[in-house]
């Protein structure tokens, strides 16, 4: 084969390979849905902006044993129960003049649409402009993980 050809080749090989990673994106069963909210579609604006290799991650890689959950939950106390409620349930103080309002974590359908580590970027960089900030200047990632594994020992399902 001439250098030519060989090049030709290489360069539609990588075209097929980003083709294949754009149309492999996103959770086609909620994407598809004709009743999707247009709040549903914001979540899945927020979660095309968050990188790949976040949004491939499917376990916190900090282990939730205790010294974890309880930095988590002191940190969420501080940090998140304003908006979040102390619970998590999305009813804390300022949760009135938020729209849409910060998310309750007990609703495990919609709190699923973002992985573990769609979590964490959120938490370092906030949602944008559904007024939740980003702290990733305040918060080690060590704290964030422990932010993320007190989210699903909420939800029950923490290993
Ligand atoms: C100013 C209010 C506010 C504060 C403070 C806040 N959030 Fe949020 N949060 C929101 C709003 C609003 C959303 C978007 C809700 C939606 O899209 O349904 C959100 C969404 C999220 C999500 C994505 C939804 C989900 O179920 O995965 C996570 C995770 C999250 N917040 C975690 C936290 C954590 C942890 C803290 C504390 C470090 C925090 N938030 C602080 C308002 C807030």
């Amino acid at each position: 084969m001439k250098l030519k050809e060989y090049r030709l080749v290489l360069l539609s090989g990588a075209l097929i390979f980003v083709a294949s990673l754009a149309w492999g994106h996103g959770d086609k069963k909620h994407q598809d849905s004709p009743r999707m909210s247009g709040h549903m579609a914001e979540m899945y604006q927020l979660k095309k902006q968050i990188p790949e290799e976040f949004q491939i991650m499917n376990r916190s890689p900090v282990r939730p044993d205790n010294e974890s959950l309880a930095n988590g939950k002191r940190l969420f106390g501080q940090h998140c129960a304003v908006c979040h409620g102390a619970e998590g349930k999305g009813d804390g103080p300022a949760a009135k003049a938020l729209n849409p309002s910060p998310a309750n974590f007990h609703d495990l359908k919609h709190s699923a649409i973002y992985g573990p580590g769609e979590k964490f970027w959120i938490i370092g960089n906030g949602t944008g402009k559904t007024g939740m900030p980003g702290l990733e200047k305040e918060l080690t990632p060590k704290d964030r993980w422990d932010l993320v594994n007190h989210i699903y020992h909420l939800q029950g399902t923490a290993e």
